[in-house]
């Protein structure tokens, strides 16, 4: 008896089965990411995920991508032509970044392939990093906690110690005026901070009153700022925009933090400039090869805070972005236009109806 209740129903033919199982849209996750947005993608298609939080060689990527309709891929995975050549079957690139350096997006757009990303979601949680930075280095956060652990700290409030330098009513320099250049501005209001910003697009007059920003060219800017935070995305034009001309420019006591990216900076003249105390310190979350280099100089350097590209890594934000990957690729396999769409003019190439699958 109990074995004809597991038997299927008399019309139900195995073949259909199969078919069903077979029209599934084939989906790689090229890391493990928050379990939120894959359990959505589960739901309407056949996912492998890389079982790991490091990422795939770049072999077994290539041989895992072969025969999918789509993927959720990380920075630091090498979306390329050579990728897409071995892929004829991807519809959908759903990045769980908001940065997208690691697609080419020109060549996905020529091949009909939709690419989504996590713009939004991660705003506040990065300009919310970005200010931590600007702390720790202005009041030695790491140094004090060091001292205390290392049992140094043996006078009560000791007045000639460990002395930092006051953020409150200093000038903030913002090199590139997006959502987190923004929302960092906003952050530095509540320290009564004058905010200046440096973008090759510049906001109207009522935009710059409301955010209560000046405009300033960024060398005007180096030279005026007590701290200055990147947050331009990675482009020919921003790669090494911050070089060792630049960084003669800024002030001897000022800070330099960076959430963006690592290579807007020039790593090598950044560390001879700290070395060298032609500025104060830096802190930051990016670099220009990730994971760190061991030799890297930047590690040998007490006036620098270094965190693992940490930016949007709060438990609400890395959910929100798995949810919003799921999201996009699942938009795109509809036939619909994805919430948070790189490439609209792909359409053009292949409408969203040929895209569709569930
Ligand atoms: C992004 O979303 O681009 C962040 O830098 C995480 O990689």
């Amino acid at each position: 008896m109990i074995f004809v209740e597991f038997l299927p129903h008399p019309t139900y033919c195995f073949n259909d089965h199969f078919k069903e199982e077979n029209m599934k849209p084939k989906v790689y996750i090229t890391r493990r990411i928050p379990e939120s947005g894959i359990i959505m993608v589960r739901e309407r298609c056949d996912v492998t995920v890389h079982p790991s939080e490091e990422p795939a060689q770049n072999d077994e990527l290539m041989r895992q991508v072969s025969d999918k309709n789509a993927i959720i891929c990380l920075p630091g995975d090498k979306i390329n032509k050579a990728l897409m050549e071995i892929a004829p079957h991807l519809k959908v690139i759903s990045t769980f970044s908001v940065g997208y350096e690691h697609i080419d997006v020109q060549e996905a757009t020529k091949r009909g392939i939709y690419i989504g990303y996590t713009p939004g979601v991660l705003t506040d949680a990065t300009a919310d990093l970005a200010f931590a930075l600007l702390l720790s280095m202005a009041r030695k956060i790491p140094q004090c906690d060091q001292f205390v652990r290392d049992g140094n700290w043996k006078a009560m409030g000791s007045p000639l110690h460990l002395f930092g330098t006051s953020v409150w009513g200093t000038t903030l320099g913002i090199v590139g005026l997006g959502r987190i250049g923004k929302a960092m501005a906003q952050r530095a209001r509540g320290f009564y901070m004058k905010v200046l910003y440096s973008d090759n697009m510049r906001l109207n007059p009522t935009e710059e009153k409301d955010l209560d920003i000046e405009y300033r060219p960024l060398d005007d800017l180096l030279r005026a700022s007590d701290f200055v935070s990147i947050h331009t995305p990675l482009t020919p034009d921003t790669l090494h925009l911050i070089n060792t001309e630049k960084l003669k420019l800024m002030k001897q006591t000022a800070i330099l933090i960076n959430t963006a990216r690592g290579a807007v900076i020039d790593e090598q003249a950044l560390a001879k400039a700290l070395k060298e105390h032609w500025i104060a310190g830096a802190g930051l979350d990016v670099y220009e090869k990730e994971p760190i280099d061991p030799k890297n100089p930047l590690l040998a350097l007490d006036n620098v805070v270094l965190v693992p590209h940490m930016g949007s890594a709060t438990t609400q934000t890395r959910s929100a972005m798995s949810e919003l990957a799921a999201r996009n690729l699942l938009a795109v396999l509809r036939g619909t236009p994805p919430p948070s769409w790189l490439n609209p003019e792909v359409e053009k190439i292949r409408p969203l109806s040929e895209v569709k699958m569930i």
